[in-house]
């Protein structure tokens, strides 16, 4: 770390000492533990985030629970489409409403959303019992925030851009045995659609040394499974001073002692380098699931997208990696209704589609973000278009999705126990290295172990297994 962060870190754990005191004098008041709810909207990256949150709480004295009827609750919010704030805003309406009942109830923000210009502003006039508001570049900075709402005062502080990565503080794990790490932040691309680059700030790699040291902490604390997060891992160790890339990060995260499982998110087909393609090929810890979004199957549309390859280069690259890594499931996002889409360009996507077989698909409808590029052109496209369109796309996507996994019936294979499967008692959910879901007959004793199992009966998208 850099003597600023460890600067930084060192403020922060005073402030968290300090949160303990004042935590414990709310609960004098309140004659209880209190209760906090750390409410995440959005990618893995927020869900990392909330888990250091929650961390930071936990330590602190609260109780953490998932009811928002709590002394303490934080919606960490996502901006990347106009639903994302909807649902926000509606929730918001619904704490307030609590909180009238609560009086010492404290409620916080964070989060992408917070980032936007004239946000923070709107939410305070109003929803004025707001007590808390920060963004994504100082959420470092929440025990310093936390003592501040304990001792009754309001808080709104937004950074336009930060350099410094304080990660040393304590954190929460969602599960015991599998955790995302943080390898980089923020995003240089600039898709034109994408509002990323403006909440998350610029691309910043953290030093190779500090991810290593965070995974063997991890490992030694029973962590099996670890997933390397950034908006674009494939340009991991730009702008370091050590001469490192994300193939060479990903071998050394190899060699941990105790890490089973090594998974990431996401990859740009832009930066994906054939190194990588080695490296993975060679693991045997590296999951054989690969995300690679795809946006568009049209090259005037990935043009206009400036996603910088076009649909050859997509599909060349694809293929290449089905050759090296034939057992590799390729995962992808796609986003219809982007200004001016035809029918030609839903066709070249459904054409891509058929020619990749993706193993599944996200998709999304284009949603007008203000302040990027996308949303000032001129030709934005009518919502009954796109949804016919849509669903031509999401019949490609399942028809491709189902026949991928037809594939696998009658294999057997590992399957990592994460969950219990709570609509047929008896049973719980695994997680192939691939990234599909086998549900079987288990017990909790289970939980966080890999154990074989044979993929008996394919449900689509899922297996129902059995125990070999
Ligand atoms: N960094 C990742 C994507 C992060 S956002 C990458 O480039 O792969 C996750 C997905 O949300 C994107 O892949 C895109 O499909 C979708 N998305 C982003 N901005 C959007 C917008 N304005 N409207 C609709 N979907 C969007
Ligand atoms: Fe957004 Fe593009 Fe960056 Fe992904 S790569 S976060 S889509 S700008
Ligand atoms: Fe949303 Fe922010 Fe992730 S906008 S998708 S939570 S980086």
């Amino acid at each position: 770390m850099k003597e600023q962060d460890i600067l930084e870190n060192e403020r922060q754990k005073e402030y968290i000492e300090k949160a303990c005191r004042l935590t414990s004098e709310f609960a004098g008041k309140l004659g209880r533990i209190p209760t906090a709810c750390v409410v995440t909207f959005g990618c893995q990256m927020n869900a990392r985030d909330s888990e250091k949150l929650s961390g930071v709480l936990r330590y602190a004295g609260f109780e953490l629970t998932e009811d928002e009827d709590c002394d303490l609750l934080i919606y960490n919010t996502c901006t990347v489409r106009d639903n994302a704030d909807n649902r926000l805003l509606g929730r918001l309406g619904s704490a307030g409403a609590i909180k009238k009942k609560k009086p010492g109830m404290k409620i916080a923000l964070c989060g992408c959303m917070m980032q936007q210009t004239g946000i923070p502003g709107k939410i305070k006039e109003t929803y004025p019992f707001v007590d808390l508001i920060f963004g994504t570049h100082n959420i470092f900075r929440f025990p310093e925030y936390l003592c501040g709402i304990l001792e009754d005062t309001k808080i709104c502080e937004i950074w336009e851009k930060t350099d410094t990565i304080a990660e040393d503080l304590p954190s929460e794990r969602k599960y015991p045995f599998k955790s995302g790490v943080n390898i980089m932040y923020g995003c240089n691309n600039f898709c034109t659609y994408c509002i990323v680059p403006y909440v998350r700030g610029r691309e910043r790699s953290r030093n190779s040394e500090d991810i290593i040291g965070e995974i063997k902490g991890l490992a030694d604390d029973g962590v099996i499974e670890v997933m390397l997060l950034g908006q674009n891992v494939n340009s991991y160790g730009k702008g370091l001073d050590e001469e490192t890339d994300f193939a060479d990060l990903l071998k050394r995260v190899e060699e941990i002692e105790g890490i089973k499982r090594i998974r990431f998110m996401t990859s740009h087909p832009k930066d994906l380098s054939d190194k990588l393609i080695g490296v993975m090929k060679d693991s045997d810890k590296i999951c054989r699931h690969l995300h690679l979004p795809l946006q568009s199957g049209s090259d005037r549309v990935l043009k206009r997208m400036n996603r910088v390859y076009d649909r050859s280069k997509y599909i060349d690259l694809a293929l290449r990696i089905r050759e090296e890594i034939p057992d590799i499931a390729i995962t992808t996002d796609i986003m219809l209704g982007f200004p001016g889409e035809t029918e030609s360009d839903t066709d070249d996507t459904i054409d891509v589609i058929k020619k990749v077989g993706f193993d599944n698909a996200f998709t999304f409808i284009y949603s007008k973000r203000t302040g990027t590029p996308a949303a000032d052109m001129p030709d934005q496209v009518s919502e009954e278009w796109v949804k016919h369109e849509f669903d031509r796309v999401l019949e490609a996507v399942k028809i491709s999705a189902q026949e991928r996994a037809a594939l696998l019936k009658g294999k057997v294979m590992d399957a990592l126990v994460e969950d219990v499967y709570t609509q047929r008692p008896g049973m719980v959910s695994g997680r192939l290295s691939n990234n599909m879901i086998v549900h079987f007959d288990g017990r909790p004793s289970d939980y966080g172990r890999i154990v074989p199992i044979s993929l008996d009966e394919c449900k689509g998208f899922y297996y129902i297994g059995s125990r070999k």
